[in-house]
């Protein structure tokens, strides 16, 4: 699921007026969008007249967009076909920069093209590549185990039926090329029909997309290596739709805002640095009007920490979700 949302084929962005404020681009400065998608956090910052905006997007299907604000924009705005994981590659000179933004998932666009495979709406192969990859859901389906699978489906969508759903591919795929449309009845056949819950495919899709596209590495270096460029001072701000990545990024924000004791009878942790000031340690929800206006933005938050100091070690933070960074390792298997 993506953290900007849809009506119909429109992109519309969730949380912009908020993450407005607390960017305070008024008073100008460089901002690197690293979700770049149909640039509306782009547009909107450059609006204000002494802004930059340094985007990417690992898309290159959002090129059409980010040639229409380098028309407008010229020089206070460059575009990127990379994945932000990659963002210290770039070798820019950061010196000015004031804000990292990340807006996580995918765009109305890309969910409506029948090409990417992404959604349980539409018939088609099953793709998922979001852009920028090494292998598509159709050879996870059908070149994975058993337990690979389950665990992709199990850990990345939280699927309490993973192991049922696991094991009817594998039967199925011994005759059949399973496409959307199959899995969809697959788990349908396993789900009961609840109406008033998410769609039954929701959480099985939502895990072989993160696996494809390797979210959970992407978001953890794309936070460190997003660190590592900024100044002291300048702030990151990630909006979140689901809670794995939520998970990830109310971590990374804590742990590392406050001194971490692992025990009260034991000293205090004396050369720990504190890497970030959080204005509050709850994330920032869209407004009841938002999501009256835009219902699945009741799933999106908000969280930003303004950077205090520099660091190079994020051991803890990938010790954390190791488990995590396993199971996308399997896509070694493929
Ligand atoms: C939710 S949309 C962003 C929408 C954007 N904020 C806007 O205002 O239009 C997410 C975008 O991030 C891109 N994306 C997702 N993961 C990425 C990654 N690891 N590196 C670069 N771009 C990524 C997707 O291709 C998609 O275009």
């Amino acid at each position: 699921m993506s953290a900007t949302i849809n009506l119909e084929k429109k992109h519309f962005p969730v949380l912009l007026d908020e993450l407005i404020s607390i960017l305070s681009p008024l008073y100008g400065g460089t901002f690197i969008d690293c979700t770049f998608g149909q640039g509306h956090y782009s547009k909107k910052i450059l609006e204000f007249k002494e802004n930059k905006i340094i985007a990417l997007d690992r898309d290159k299907d959002v090129h059409p967009k980010s040639k229409l604000l380098k028309e407008k924009f010229k020089n206070r705005f460059q575009f990127y076909n990379i994945k932000f994981s990659q963002i210290k590659n770039l070798n820019l000179d950061t010196s000015y920069l004031k804000g990292i933004i990340f807006d996580l998932g995918y765009s109305t666009i890309q969910i409506n093209d029948p090409k990417k495979g992404l959604s349980f709406k539409n018939k088609s192969k099953l793709n998922m590549k979001m852009g920028i990859n090494d292998f598509s859901a159709h050879e996870v389906i059908h070149n994975l185990g058993f337990d690979e699978i389950n665990k992709i489906i199990k850990y990345f969508g939280d699927e309490a039926k993973s192991k049922l759903i696991s094991r009817k591919i594998v039967n199925l795929r011994k005759t059949n090329n399973i496409n959307t449309e199959q899995l969809v009845k697959i788990i349908d056949s396993i789900k009961r029909k609840n109406p008033k819950k998410i769609n039954n495919a929701t959480k099985t899709f939502q895990a072989l997309r993160i696996f494809v596209n390797k979210e959970i590495s992407e978001l953890i270096y794309g936070l460190i290596n997003s660190y590592k460029i900024l100044p002291v001072g300048g702030i990151i701000a990630v909006v979140t739709f689901h809670s794995l990545e939520d998970k990830i990024v109310k971590f990374f924000f804590k742990n590392y805002s406050e001194i971490q004791n692992k025990s009260r009878y034991l000293p205090k942790v004396k050369d720990q640095k504190i890497l970030f000031k959080l204005k509050s340690k709850k994330p920032i929800y869209p407004s009841e009007e938002e999501v009256q206006m835009n219902s699945p933005s009741r799933s999106a938050k908000l969280r930003y920490g303004i950077k205090l100091s520099h660091n190079s070690d994020f051991d803890d933070f990938i010790k954390k979700f190791q488990y995590l960074l396993d199971i996308e390792n399997m896509s070694e298997k493929i």
